[in-house]
């Protein structure tokens, strides 16, 4: 990134107002009312919040909203006591009548790869999770405990989560794809006692063997005392005894009376693993109220939740979206919630489509890359079910192009659906930047305008802030309930990331602009941070990966754009003296990224070079790295570059 702003080349100047039909039933029906409701949520943040914290049950309801006292450690509705998965389960056995959902309404309907369908209603969830509690409590899991969750996209992920969330114990969900070794870095940090997990997870007609990888993780766990193993693919497993269990087996000797813990508002409720730009994840910590109000808020007024929606989020319960979209926040709300296994493409590149069309879904949530995915595979696959039951569609993860919003527009909501395109952040627990269906006019690429209680703006390197426009870096100004509240384990990393670039004013890592009308576009990141098919990704992970092989002396990696996934990983590797850069090693390395981080980090592309392209303090110059990996021109200032000569064998090396 240059010094002064950040060059803006989008020009998009569509621009589609909320159909009438959709307004009028919206709950927020015109840009006055959101206006108003946007201006009361920053002018009294404290009522605002508390009226809506209100929606839902507390056991002590809070009196107070934001303590910013121990900033920029925040703490919301904090004399009160509430329970999450009571929330999202027990709230709802009420009679239907009350407005809730009542128990005989589908909290969950699943279909598996394969094609197998089960429906829980809420009743049954209710009754699946507080069984799951009271195995947890068997095995010793008590309040505070950390739970890893390392599942592939089943209801029992889902009922595993909510049974934590029930004791006050803390899940760390590991995304399924993830190897034996980021699951082993994720279960040490966390220092989780429990890993539940199944024998495999369908994916494209395969079996992805995650109790396996469990296995050797656990050669190198010392703190996990037991797992619990979900069948669902029947391949074999190694059970070691007294160690690890069947869900089957376990769950058929506990009550199915449980009693959810009466937690204090800031008790936590997850950690999750996300990328940052040195090679360690982060463990982001979010607490219970805040994050609760968050997503039940955001749910409720961004997907405009009707009481016979049904609702789809196609992303993995081990991303945060998962978490907040899956998981907590429709269910807070009593929606039906669709949970897909596997992959989009099997059998065929119409599979979701046809479960939109047979499950009737009313609402689909889905990734950037995904629907530039469909683009490519053709509108003959769409086009061939009935989607008319589709009334809003959501997309996130990454900045969209505009043609693919269009197409997403056009193909798949029929002109008639609008389209929310949701700015956030595993960081930000819930969305931040987004239209609400019913009132803000959207335009192709903007995540538009922020939610209730957001405060967004965009800074140059100064700090001073960006005319309409200008490029500059993104930041938010004042605390919102559904906040991260530190770095697991490394309060100071915590501080350091996101609170000092800018003293006081919480810096996102990305790039956005402004337009004249208010609404926002955001770029993407600005750190050594990329996104690969909606995964986000530091760069310096997947170094640390390649530098760990033996051959390897020197990697850098960087992203380059990409058609389909967004961006692509290209990897800068020097080798030892006396390796050899062969062909074979080349595909050796890329095999090793997979191991080590999981497929998904593997680089597209691999060029060994004899020397990397470094300033005279030894740094990386990781911004020619990219330019050469983008086949552009190499521009910019190079004048602290060591060795201009760097530059000209690269160069040399690509062609
Ligand atoms: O760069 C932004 C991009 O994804 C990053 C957050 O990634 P993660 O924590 O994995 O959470 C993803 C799901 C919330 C952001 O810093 N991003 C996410 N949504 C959008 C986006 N970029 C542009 N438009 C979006 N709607």
């Amino acid at each position: 990134m240059s010094q002064a702003s950040i060059e803006s080349v989008s020009r998009e100047s569509r621009v589609f107002p909320p159909q009438a039909d959709f307004a009028r039933d919206a709950r927020v029906g015109t840009r006055q009312a959101y206006d108003e409701m946007h201006r009361r949520s920053l002018e009294d943040p404290d009522g605002f919040w508390l009226e809506l914290a209100r929606e839902l049950h507390w056991f002590r309801a809070p009196t107070q909203g934001l303590d910013w006292s121990g900033a920029p450690h925040a703490k919301w509705f904090a004399d009160g006591t509430t329970n999450l998965a009571y929330n999202c389960l027990d709230r709802h056995l009420g009679p239907s009548a009350s407005g809730l959902a009542g128990p005989n309404k589908a909290a969950l309907i699943f279909e598996g790869e394969p094609g197998d369908v089960q429906v829980l209603t809420y009743r049954q969830l209710h009754r699946e999770v507080c069984r799951f509690s009271n195995v947890l409590g068997k095995l010793g899991v008590e309040k505070g405990d950390r739970v890893a969750i390392y599942m592939g996209m089943v209801p029992e992920a889902v009922i595993a989560m909510l049974a934590c969330a029930r004791i006050g114990a803390v899940h760390t969900v590991i995304f399924g794809g993830f190897a034996a070794e980021a699951v082993r870095d994720r279960v040490n940090d966390a220092q989780a006692k429990v890993v539940v997990t199944q024998d495999g997870a369908w994916r494209r007609g395969q079996v992805v063997p995650l109790k396996e990888n469990v296995d050797r993780a656990l050669a190198e766990t010392p703190g996990v005392r037991h797992t619990v193993v979900l069948r669902r693919t029947g391949n074999p497993v190694a059970m070691e005894p007294g160690r690890d269990h069947f869900w089957h087996d376990v769950i058929e000797s506990v009550s199915a009376k449980h009693e959810a813990a009466q937690l204090d508002a800031e008790h936590p409720l997850f950690i999750l693993y996300t990328s940052g730009t040195t090679g360690k994840p982060k463990g982001v910590l979010h607490t219970t109220g805040g994050y609760m109000v968050g997503t039940y808020a955001t749910s409720r007024y961004v997907f405009d939740l009707q009481p016979n929606d049904t609702y789809w989020c196609t992303a993995d319960v081990g991303w945060v979206t998962g978490h907040s979209y899956i998981a907590y926040g429709p269910l807070a709300n009593g929606a039906t919630c669709m949970l897909y296994e596997g992959a989009p493409n099997h059998p065929d590149p119409g599979r979701f489509w046809s479960i939109i069309e047979r499950h009737g879904v009313s609402i689909l949530y889905t990734a950037p890359t995904a629907i530039r995915a469909f683009v490519k595979w053709g509108d003959r696959y769409p086009m061939a079910h009935d989607l008319s039951s589709l009334r809003l569609l959501g997309t996130v993860g990454e900045p969209i192009n505009p043609e693919a919003w269009m197409w997403y527009r056009r193909v798949i909501g029929n002109e008639r659906c609008p389209i929310v395109d949701t700015w956030w952040q595993t960081e930000t627990g819930a969305m931040m930047m987004t239209p609400l269906p019913g009132a803000i006019a959207t335009k192709p690429g903007s995540c538009c305008v922020p939610f209730f209680g957001v405060s967004a703006k965009v800074l140059r390197e100064d700090g001073t802030e960006a005319g309409p426009n200008e490029g500059g870096l993104l930041v938010v100004d004042r605390p919102w309930p559904s906040m991260m509240r530190t770095v697991w384990g490394d309060d100071q990393r915590f501080a350091d990331t996101y609170w000092s670039r800018f003293p006081g004013l919480y810096f996102t890592g990305d790039g956005a602009r402004r337009d004249e009308d208010g609404y926002f576009w955001v770029m993407g990141r600005v750190d050594d941070v990329v996104n690969v098919a909606g995964h986000r990704l530091g760069t310096a992970e997947v170094e640390s990966a390649l530098v760990a092989h033996r051959s390897v002396a020197e990697a850098a990696v960087v992203g380059r754009p990409d058609a389909l996934k967004g961006q692509a990983l290209v990897a800068f590797v020097t080798v030892k003296a006396g390796e050899l850069p062969t062909k074979e090693l080349k595909a050796l390395l890329l095999e090793h990224v997979a191991q080590e981080i999981g497929k998904f980090a593997r680089p597209d592309d691999i060029r060994f070079t004899d020397t990397l392209p470094k300033t005279r303090s030894g740094k990386i110059m990781r911004r020619l790295l990219k330019e050469v990996a983008s086949g552009g021109e190499v521009k910019g200032d190079m004048t602290t570059l060591e060795d201009l000569s760097v530059l000209a064998k690269l160069r040399a090396d690509d062609e």
